[in-house]
């Protein structure tokens, strides 16, 4: 399993390139079952989760193909409708195709999901949407099926703002008789492109980013070529990266109106954050502010950026807050980080971080994706080495990482 040794102790500087969005890329990917034609997705960023997207779907016997960071998808005729256990163990995103078979072909079986190690992660609200547009589900040896003689719009309200059910009843509402309206919707960027996507596909999407959308079903859909968006929360990762170190990066074409949570945070806390034409430039400070920060749905704090927040408010000059309020268990991140001289406790879904003068490197294990994120920014800023274990954590989610942090000057290497 590869490590990442790093040295800490230096700022870094420079100009970052930003990937593709992993969480807009992983539902369009899928979204490209909903039609025959040929869909060119293009700034798709190469994770280990976007290969296992590739590869379910051409499971299902899509033709996907991907080069560089450029996916083809030619999904002329489905004849699988199953997702097997094996991949969605390995990636709970494997869920999105349910919605898009169900929405193009009536039918669809995936492995449940299960737990994860940042809380239950349930889809219950998935289920009921597909029930309220007309499907029959049936849980039986570990798999959900979906079932439908014919679906039809539906007025579908999610008690909880779910990104998840939001994209996975969208692709199943796509070719339902009349008209669905989502109440309560996630209002993410990704779930944005998502719309885009299917729009531009011949889909009748309205109020995207907004917490109703409406979709008048159609009867096809084109195919085309698409550009997904940059990944606010590697911008937000990068934004942390030039905090921690006192640092000065610019994010090169920057997801702007995306990232108004951590840059106005960033600034509460004494970061400079400031527009360069398309650009952002974050230059850091020795020692930041404490902060209080709750996590909540879009617009609100990410969730995804709460791990590398932490990693920053453990060297502030005071005491800060942070509440999760969308994963009861993800504080994951917590003891390895006291582990490298943070003073951290946690009670129920808030963390208490007593801010320490300095980080000190250890031996620290990843245990998901963004806990590692917070796990390298920790190291970035710690006195002497870290070495941290099992980065395919970060694989699954951080296009060339150690690459990019590399050039902005670094000190950080992977061992296989
Ligand atoms: C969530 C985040 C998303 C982040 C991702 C990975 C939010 C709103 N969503 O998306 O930004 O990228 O984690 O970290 O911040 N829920 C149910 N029933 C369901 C589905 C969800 O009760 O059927 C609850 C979950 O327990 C959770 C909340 O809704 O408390 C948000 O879940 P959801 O948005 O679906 O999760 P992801 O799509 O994984």
């Amino acid at each position: 399993m590869d490590k990442f040794i790093v040295e800490g102790g230096y700022r870094l500087k420079g100009r970052v390139n930003l990937s593709g969005s992993k969480n807009a890329a992983l539902p369009i990917m899928a979204a490209t079952l909903l039609t025959d034609k040929e869909c060119v997705l293009n700034n798709i960023p190469h994770l280990n989760d976007t290969l296992v997207m590739n590869k379910l779907v051409n499971i299902l016997g899509g033709k996907v193909s991907f080069e560089g960071n450029t996916v083809r998808a030619l999904n002329k005729t489905i004849k699988e409708f199953k997702a097997p256990y094996d991949l969605v163990k390995t990636m709970r995103a494997s869920v999105y195709v349910m919605g898009a078979l169900l929405g193009r072909y009536n039918k669809a079986e995936v492995a449940m999901p299960g737990g994860c190690i940042i809380g239950e992660r349930p889809i219950n609200l998935h289920l009921m949407g597909f029930e309220k547009l007309g499907a029959k589900i049936v849980i039986e040896h570990g798999y959900i099926k979906a079932k439908a003689k014919k679906l039809r719009g539906a007025d579908i309200y999610l008690d909880t703002v779910s990104v998840g059910a939001t994209a996975n009843i969208l692709m199943a509402g796509i070719y339902a008789q009349g008209q669905t309206i989502i109440r309560n919707a996630a209002q993410e960027p990704h779930i944005v492109d998502l719309c885009n996507f299917l729009n531009k596909l011949g889909a009748r999407i309205k109020g995207q980013g907004t917490n109703t959308i409406t979709l008048q079903g159609v009867t096809s859909l084109k195919g085309g070529t698409y550009n997904v968006i940059s990944d606010y929360i590697e911008a937000g990762t990068f934004m942390v990266a030039s905090a921690i170190t006192n640092g000065k990066i610019e994010l090169v074409n920057a997801p702007l109106d995306n990232i108004e949570a951590v840059k106005d945070n960033l600034i509460d806390t004494g970061s400079e954050v400031k527009r360069v034409k398309k650009n952002l430039l974050v230059k850091g400070l020795a020692k930041p502010r404490p902060s209080k920060i709750d996590t909540a749905p879009y617009p609100g704090f990410p969730t995804d950026m709460q791990a590398q927040w932490m990693a920053l408010m453990s060297v502030a000059g005071g005491t800060s807050i942070v509440n999760e309020t969308i994963w009861e268990k993800r504080f994951m991140h917590v003891p390895e980080l006291n582990r490298m001289g943070a003073d951290i406790t946690t009670k129920g879904n808030t963390a208490v971080i007593k801010g320490v003068k300095g980080l000190s490197g250890a031996p620290v294990m990843v245990s998901d994706l963004r806990a590692g994120a917070s796990l390298v920014l920790a190291g970035l800023r710690a006195k002497g080495t870290t070495e941290i274990s099992r980065v395919y954590h970060l694989d699954r989610g951080y296009e060339k990482i150690e690459k990019k942090l590399e050039a902005l000057g670094a000190k950080i290497r992977r061992f296989k």
